[in-house]
């Protein structure tokens, strides 16, 4: 019997909601060479007059990088920002990561890195070993005009104008063991309502988060207890976690993760709906990578005696043959997860951008644009930011082996349709999760014009970039005047757009 055809419905009058620009934001960590080596290279040929890398900042402007979050992550929770402004600066011992922070970026290279690369930023403090006064000391020296004290320490490290930070975030993952300064859920309540009071006390006009989870018991003490000073609630997830052991899910296995993108989400939505606060409290999605990042032992008490157990493992993370196209196109379907629930998913912050598992690895000669950075670069210059409600006849389904070696059915495809706010046109997406099959189908969504597809185009599932290695690349076809109901192909293993008419 011939296969049923796969048709992909969508009416550009049926609107879900517009995207926040701010899912495609980023996250940049005092870890490793996130930092230095990374965004800051003073002295490197390639870096500007501040020591920002020149090739760093353009390829991070291409991708229209909307919010960038700092200065961690778990770092922050024993970070004290005041060792990180002024003219002299002393280093001090980073007791999370066990390696010597130089404090020569701080808070005003930040801000100021962000200015030039146009996003804006947004601050995690330090609510482990800091607390609710050291928070709006900070938001102070940030945000207030001239009066207080840190104001004017901020006006005599020669920043005459308040650098108006507008996000911030109570803590990162306190309610965790392997955090410095861990809370208990009735803890994490009052700290968070005594933080948030007094920094926005300082500055009423700042946009606040708090670290919570897809856990209901932590959320609501939280919600209930600081939910009136709350604009944001922020959750994290990695999915292959290789923070003690460096073994990479397979492409197979991978696939089997696309089922889960929107789990978390699905559990934070479903109680922010329940209290009545999806309306009001938005959900940052503030740190996601497919890769959990590798350094062993250090978030648990039996932590590595020695630098071979703990330090030189994290250069592993630096394998750019290790990014293929399993995790590009997992983090298509995780934008389109994010795009489907831009009701209450405001911001989501690829965790890092820069080295580690980021989507670009710099070297002292160059970068490496890894295939993840191409999924960014589709998503933000050729997906339309109204989301379409979308609906779909014979999609297939597959089964795959997960990484504990357990059958998991999953969707072949992952789509989302969306038209512009700004132009005509509307823009399909096909994640095809298909090794090597191409997979055929029908698009019935309504428009004239020229059709075109935009791909990641990858030889294999295998497939990589690395310094002096280009395999993945993005590609276009034009494939004519489109008709509705238009049979197009989506290649396998990569994430293609089909624009109509735009
Ligand atoms: O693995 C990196 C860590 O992941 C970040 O520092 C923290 O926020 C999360 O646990």
């Amino acid at each position: 019997m011939a296969a049923k055809t796969i048709v992909l419905h969508a009416d550009v009058r049926n609107e879900k909601g517009i995207r926040n620009p701010m899912i495609y934001g980023g996250f940049l960590e005092h870890f490793h060479r996130q930092i230095y080596g990374g965004v800051y290279d003073p002295g490197n040929p390639l870096s500007d007059e501040a020591g920002f890398r020149t090739d760093v900042m353009e390829a991070v402007k291409k991708l229209k990088l909307p919010v960038l979050r700092w200065p961690g992550g778990c770092f922050v929770s024993s970070y004290h920002w005041q060792d990180g402004v002024g003219k002299k600066r002393e280093s001090t011992y980073d007791r999370t990561w066990r390696v010597e922070e130089s404090n020569e970026f701080g808070t005003d290279e930040f801000i100021e890195f962000c200015r030039k690369a146009g996003c804006e930023p947004y601050i995690c403090t330090n609510a482990g070993t800091g607390g609710a006064e050291e928070m709006s000391d900070w938001v102070e020296y940030c945000n207030m005009e001239s009066g207080g004290r840190f104001a004017r320490m901020r006006i005599a490290n020669d920043h005459k104008s308040p650098h108006n930070v507008k996000y911030w975030s109570v803590g990162n993952e306190n309610w965790s063991r392997w955090e410095i300064g861990a809370k208990t859920s009735t803890e994490w309540g009052r700290l968070v309502e005594e933080s948030a009071k007094m920094m926005k006390h300082v500055d009423p006009t700042i946009e606040l988060s708090a670290a919570a989870l897809a856990d209901v018991d932590w959320n609501i003490n939280l919600l209930k207890q600081a939910g009136d000073y709350l604009d944001w609630i922020s959750i994290h997830q990695y999915w292959d976690g290789l923070w003690h052991v460096n073994n990479y899910a397979t492409y197979e296995e991978v696939m089997a993760y696309t089922a889960h993108t929107e789990d978390s989400v699905r559990k934070v939505k479903g109680l922010l709906q329940a209290l009545g606060l999806e309306n009001r409290i938005k959900l940052a999605f503030d740190e996601w990578n497919l890769r959990g990042w590798h350094h062993p032992h250090i978030h648990m008490v039996e932590q590595g005696k020695t630098k071979e157990e703990y330090l030189y493992p994290r250069d592993l993370n630096d394998d750019n043959t290790k990014y293929t196209m399993a995790d590009a196109v997992f983090s298509a379907c995780f934008l389109n997860a994010m795009n489907r629930n831009c009701d209450v998913i405001h911001m989501a912050n690829y965790a890092p951008i820069i080295n580690t598992r980021g989507y670009i690895c710099t070297g002292p000669e160059g970068i490496v644009l890894r295939s993840t950075y191409y999924v960014f670069d589709l998503y933000v210059n050729y997906v339309g930011d109204v989301v379409l409600n979308d609906w779909s006849e014979n999609m297939p389904v597959k089964t795959v082996k997960n990484k504990d070696g357990k059958e998991e059915e999953i969707n072949t495809l992952d789509v989302l349709v969306t038209k512009f706010s700004d132009r005509p046109g509307a823009a399909a997406v096909v994640v095809n999760k298909e090794e090597t099959d191409p997979v055929s189908l029908s698009l019935d969504v309504d428009g004239t014009g020229a059709l075109y597809a935009y791909y990641i185009d990858a030889p294999d599932t295998e497939s990589y970039n690395d310094f002096g290695h280009q395999e993945v690349n993005i590609k276009s076809e034009y494939l004519g005047e489109y008709q509705q109901g238009m049979m197009v192909t989506a290649r396998p293993h990569t994430v293609t757009v089909f624009q109509i008419g735009v």
